[in-house]
């Protein structure tokens, strides 16, 4: 089953919109010749029309970083998922382990957006990962578990064909120190099984599992050649397009 690898920047709180249209067509002009791989940026709402705009018919597609579960109403200050799809954007990164910890998401509420983002078209990317107190109590599966079958309770299997899972040890978020080739390995491993568990042995070969966590153009070559590793979900190196691109680069 070939799985294409799908290299993801998450832009996080960083870039005001013009620097994001400046870093994305300069990443854009980078990746005109890139085959085999699929490339995705999540810039700030405020940038996404902007930046889904500035990269239109490059192989640079985009995403947004979160979303509100409704279709529309009284919610201050929140953004659905049709607006984000109205930007052009493709893809939203759902319960990224900031929003967990900053903003109380739960479980419960990460499944809501999960289901909202089908519903609208877009491809959710759904972020789990251990503490490392939870890694060192050796909670790491159990966690994995609860993240991924509560995220995804209720879901059909027709609803799921574009889902994307990306394990994101929270130790290895934005610390420079990526978990080891055998640690992912492990990990994305037992994911897979999960997913056939919980759902079918055909979904779970066609579901892409990124990598996220400290992520560069040092490692991504070892991180990629790990069986069941379909892609990487990059923050800081993906700020900066000439960097970023060695990431995508990262089979030549
Ligand atoms: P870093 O690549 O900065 O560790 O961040 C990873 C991440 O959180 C991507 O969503």
């Amino acid at each position: 089953m070939s799985r294409i690898p799908l290299i993801a920047g998450n832009w996080k709180m960083y870039k005001t919109g013009p620097e994001a249209v400046e870093t994305a067509r300069k990443l854009a002009s980078l990746c005109s010749d890139i085959h085999g791989v699929e490339i995705m940026i999540a810039p700030t709402f405020l940038s996404l029309p902007l930046v889904a705009a500035s990269v239109e018919g490059t192989p640079v597609k985009i995403g947004a970083q979160n979303l509100h579960f409704e279709k529309q109403g009284a919610f201050t200050g929140e953004v659905s998922a049709d607006m984000i799809k109205a930007t052009g954007a493709e893809y939203v990164i759902i319960g990224h382990s900031e929003r967990r910890q900053y903003f109380g998401e739960t479980d419960a509420l990460v499944c809501k957006k999960i289901k909202s983002a089908i519903r609208a078209g877009l491809k959710p990317v759904l972020c789990v990962g251990e503490t490392e107190t939870q890694r060192d109590e050796e909670k790491t599966i159990l966690v994995l578990d609860k993240q991924v079958s509560d995220g995804l309770k209720g879901c059909g299997l027709d609803e799921l064909k574009d889902l994307i899972l990306a394990y994101e040890p929270v130790w290895a978020i934005g610390t420079g120190k990526s978990a080891s080739v055998d640690q992912v390995q492990q990990v994305h491993t037992y994911l897979r099984s999960l997913l056939e568990q919980l759902f079918s042995s055909e979904f779970s070969s066609q579901t892409r599992i990124l990598y996220g966590g400290s992520v560069k153009p040092e490692n991504v070559k070892a991180l990629m050649g790990i069986e069941d590793v379909d892609g990487a979900l990059v923050g800081g190196a993906s700020l900066d397009a000439g960097t970023f691109i060695k990431i995508i680069e990262y089979n030549r």
